[in-house]
């Protein structure tokens, strides 16, 4: 899949994970048009955003009562692995390793945003969580337990994630 673009499909009326998913994709289109001497230094870029990205979302879901070791968040860690192993063959010289992950993670992060993140969207809205100071307006609608899992999508999700070629 090349050419990912930002659609209304993508969307998940949490405007504070929106913006980095819009981020992520112009990045993600950035390493696509890439010639190859810009490539391994966009793909860097990417994977910065990526964690900052991912951190972000694993934060939200701590503070929400997910376990730390839920499918979402290993989900996230597998994915930036698998992205620094691409900067590491590129770095040395296989630039087409990049070229075939970044259509893969297109395809990957579509999946993962309508399936995973949509969840989290849903159960952070449903909390009243504020991303900006962590205030939750409605704790009661957090459940009494530690959540290991992710919404319902966990099995397809996490072979998608194994699917990104190493
Ligand atoms: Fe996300
Ligand atoms: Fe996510």
């Amino acid at each position: 899949m090349a050419g990912l673009e930002w659609s209304e499909a993508l969307a998940l009326e949490l405007p504070a994970m929106d913006e980095v998913h819009q981020e992520f994709v112009l990045l993600l289109a950035a390493v696509q048009e890439a010639a190859d001497g810009q490539l391994a230094g966009r793909w860097e870029e990417l994977i910065s955003h990526t964690q900052m990205h991912f951190d972000q979302e694993d934060r939200w879901m701590q503070s929400t009562g997910f376990s730390s070791g839920n499918c979402h968040s290993l989900q996230h860690k597998v994915v930036l692995q698998v992205m620094r192993e691409g900067a590491a063959k590129a770095a040395a010289g296989e630039l087409a390793v990049i070229r075939s992950m970044a259509s893969e993670l297109a395809a990957w992060f579509v999946h993962h945003a309508q399936t995973m993140d949509a969840a989290l969207a849903l159960h952070l809205r449903s909390a009243g969580f504020d991303p900006a100071t962590g205030a939750l307006a409605h704790p009661e609608a957090l459940p009494g337990q530690v959540i290991t899992g992710c919404g319902g999508a966990c099995d397809s999700s996490a072979e998608r994630a194994h699917a990104v070629p190493a």
